[in-house]
């Protein structure tokens, strides 16, 4: 930690970082998968967006927000005028965790005890980037930035802490929009997530 916290160029720092995550053996989600997704984006970007964990595309690439999830990032980013080469984007938990079902991989949500453990590499992230504000999206990105698990529907939009203080503003995760079966609803849900990128946008 001190060697990447004392590297000259906060770019080389990240990069030296993201090695040591994509070779991360520190629990047995990556293992399984094929191997820890790190995190992406400029070393001295003003806004960080955080995920839960990569999917099933997200593992093949090795890049976080490339699947399904990641275009309604992208599109819903492009539409609040957040240029997504700007941020960095990561995740709480930097690898899939899946229950393998014939020859598809079904995710499953990390639970708290992964999720803690792996908070160490968006610690360290968060301590090298040191965004100006977080965009937290979704529960376990929520619970990981914040310590507090309380229900995300009743957060969102809401400005908390991160432990350093520095300001995380909480949204849902874009793959709960896919979820949402009644389409006024998704709509009316993907107006309010558009609204909570926008707002990012103002603040960072
Ligand atoms: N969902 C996430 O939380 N992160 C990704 O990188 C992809 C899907």
């Amino acid at each position: 930690t001190r060697a990447l916290l004392a590297e000259a160029e906060p770019q080389d720092a990240l990069g030296r970082l993201n090695r040591q995550i994509g070779a991360c053996a520190r629990c047995g989600i990556c293992a399984q998968a094929t191997g820890a997704v790190p995190g992406e984006g400029p070393a001295d970007a003003a806004l960080m967006a955080v995920g839960e964990q990569p999917g099933d595309r997200e593992d093949l690439a090795r890049r976080p927000f490339v699947g399904p999830a990641g275009q309604v990032f992208d599109r819903e980013a492009q539409a609040a005028g957040l240029d997504r080469a700007a941020v960095y984007v990561t995740n709480a938990v930097k690898g899939f965790k899946f229950a393998p079902r014939g020859k598809r991989r079904i995710h499953q949500r990390p639970d708290a005890g992964e999720v803690a453990h792996c908070r160490w590499w968006l610690d360290l992230e968060r301590q090298l980037v040191r965004p100006k504000l977080i965009l937290g999206m979704g529960a376990t990105a929520a619970k990981a930035l914040t310590g507090s698990g309380r229900d995300i529907g009743r957060r969102r939009g809401r400005i908390e802490e991160a432990s350093d203080g520095t300001p995380v503003l909480l949204t849902v995760h874009p793959s709960y929009l896919l979820r949402l079966p009644d389409r006024a609803r998704a709509e009316a849900e993907t107006e309010r997530f558009r609204g909570d990128l926008a707002a990012a946008v103002r603040i960072a």
